[in-house]
């Protein structure tokens, strides 16, 4: 499976924030926001990540990112000229994703909770269907909307109804088989101009294959496209690590994790983040001395101790 993250769009909720750079890459506490999604895709067990950004902020992320060696992961580019919708993700990305599987993330979306790692991996095996998201919200109406029957099988699909009988939005995070290229290709812009994915989500709808996962109230999911939610959203990963004592979403230590990279890699990564959190965090990870991590895996999983060169 492959995965793509869309980093564009234009943001205007958060001028001035964004007048000259990337939403994605504004501070999220403490690393650039894309380093959220970045680690959902790398949970899930994706290897090779296309970026999609406006041509001026493109080269940023490539700036920050690189590759993906420090990932152990390939990371390629691509521009998205206009912010013509969500679902132009998988033209501009056809090439990249031949004739795989694919994964979309926004690239301001945040998710948190216990057992993520296992989730997002069921989705991505998830053959010949599609996997979306469903959390409850208290304002519908600024999302996709999903609506359920009492059986709680999903029945349709609407793009930000003015009033809506289901609390139940569509997150930012969406996998799909390869038949998204076609079904992309069949989409006129929608009044406001865009290509929607809620038109895709519902032609996986009709054909039967869209399986609509909740997540319930021990998962957190943000989005960060106002100055509100983007605090919000800070302040809540400086709860959970302050709490905790880690560091949440760090892209080196789960590529650690999943044996992508080595312990000399992770240390090399450690002494670039130098005296920051960060870089401290990722010391304790390769020493050893941050054993459980929740999100990898089904079971306990007890770290990495063993100098694996
Ligand atoms: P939005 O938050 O809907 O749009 P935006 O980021 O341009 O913000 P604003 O409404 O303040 O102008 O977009 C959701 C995510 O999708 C966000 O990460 C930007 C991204 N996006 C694109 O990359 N390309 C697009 O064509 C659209 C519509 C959004």
């Amino acid at each position: 499976m492959k995965g793509i993250i869309l980093a564009g769009g234009s943001a205007t909720r958060l001028y001035p924030l964004t007048t000259v750079t990337s939403k994605q890459l504004l501070p999220l506490y403490d690393k650039p926001m894309i380093y959220y999604p970045l680690s959902m895709l790398m949970l899930a067990g994706i290897r090779e990540i296309l970026i999609i950004s406006t041509p001026g902020d493109a080269p940023k992320f490539e700036d920050l990112l690189g590759r993906g060696e420090n990932f152990g992961i390939k990371l390629t580019y691509a521009i998205q000229e206009e912010p013509k919708g969500l679902a132009q993700a998988f033209l501009i990305g056809e090439k990249f994703i031949g004739d795989d599987s694919v994964a979309m993330i926004l690239g301001d979306n945040l998710f948190y909770g216990n057992g993520l790692g296992h989730m997002l991996r069921v989705a991505a095996n998830n053959v010949g269907r599609a996997t979306i998201f469903g959390y409850y919200v208290d304002n519908p109406s600024d999302y996709g909307v999903v609506y359920f029957d009492r059986g709680g099988i999903p029945v349709s699909i609407e793009e930000k109804p003015k009033e809506s009988k289901s609390n139940y939005a569509v997150t930012g995070l969406y996998f799909y088989d390869n038949r998204v290229v076609d079904f992309a290709k069949q989409l006129t812009p929608s009044e406001r101009g865009e290509l929607e994915i809620t038109d895709i989500n519902r032609l996986y709808l009709q054909q039967g294959d869209l399986d609509v996962k909740l997540m319930g109230r021990g998962f957190a999911w943000m989005d960060t496209g106002t100055v509100d939610t983007l605090l919000g959203a800070a302040n809540f990963v400086k709860t959970v690590e302050q709490f905790q004592g880690i560091i949440i979403s760090a892209p080196e230590e789960i590529a650690y994790n999943m044996r992508w990279i080595s312990k000399r890699k992770l240390l090399e990564s450690a002494k670039k983040y130098g005296n920051s959190n960060y870089g401290k965090h990722l010391k304790r990870v390769a020493n050893g001395k941050i054993l459980y991590s929740e999100n990898i895996g089904e079971r306990p999983y007890w770290g990495r101790n063993d100098d694996d060169e």
